[in-house]
């Protein structure tokens, strides 16, 4: 590992602390929660590089591109996109994870190409139009602290896309039980996009823990 690397774990790993005794709701009391191979950094989820061949995000890699990224945690998606896109937008109401993003964007020479928004989705307001915007497991959030109902929610993303842009949703993880909150967010979001955009694909897979399940939507704006 180069020592700018070393750095760059250091400065990561020192920022999660920092969120750790912050947030009481924090992803990172076991372990980071975000992968990245680039920069050899390890956490719960599969590694930004196995998400986007697994769910087909690299279909959406374009230089012209203007992308959103909802709860973008360390910020590794859109550093990943910024390398194959135009601009990356990422919104995330957590200074701390905020900072580590705009680490790695500057270790990987992309800061000019990304920004990110320390704010809930449901405040924040862009005059870019994105013609794709990135929804991970950031509607009805473990942590609770993302609550709008799914008519609200991906009302917003139609509004903020371009024309013919992108919606990719992956859902919490669930287990299908009829009472669990999870199971009944994630089919409300399926619902919803099913009604409200174009061309929609939904497919589920196992979460990876027993009995745990994800779904996923892609959609276009009409
Ligand atoms: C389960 S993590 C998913 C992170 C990332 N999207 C991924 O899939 O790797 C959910 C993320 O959403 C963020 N989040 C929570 N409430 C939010 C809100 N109201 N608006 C935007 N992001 C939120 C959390 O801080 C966290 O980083």
């Amino acid at each position: 590992m180069t020592k700018n690397l070393r750095l760059l774990h250091k400065t990561i790993y020192s920022l999660i602390n920092e969120e750790v005794r912050s947030n009481n709701v924090s992803y990172n009391k076991r372990e980071p929660y975000q992968s990245y191979e680039r920069i050899k950094f390890n956490g719960l989820r599969w590694s930004v590089e196995k998400r986007i061949r697994e769910y087909g995000l690299d279909r959406f890699f374009n230089p012209e591109s203007k992308v959103l990224d909802i709860g973008s945690n360390f910020g590794f998606f859109v550093c990943e996109f910024a390398l194959h896109c135009n601009l990356v937008h990422g919104i995330e109401p957590n200074p701390y994870l905020i900072k580590i993003g705009e680490a790695v964007a500057s270790y990987l020479n992309i800061s000019e190409k990304t920004l990110f928004f320390d704010a809930p989705f449901n405040t924040f307001s862009s005059s870019t139009t994105y013609d794709v915007i990135l929804s991970l497991a950031s509607f009805f959030t473990q942590d609770g602290r993302e609550r709008c109902s799914a008519e609200e929610y991906f009302s917003q993303i139609n509004q903020l896309l371009a024309r013919g842009g992108s919606i990719f949703y992956e859902s919490t993880s669930y287990k299908k039980e009829k009472s669990n909150p999870h199971f009944i967010a994630q089919s409300n979001a399926l619902n919803f996009i099913k009604n409200n955009f174009i061309s929609v694909e939904t497919w589920e897979t196992p979460s990876g823990s027993e009995k745990y399940f994800r779904s996923f939507a892609l959609g276009k704006k009409y």
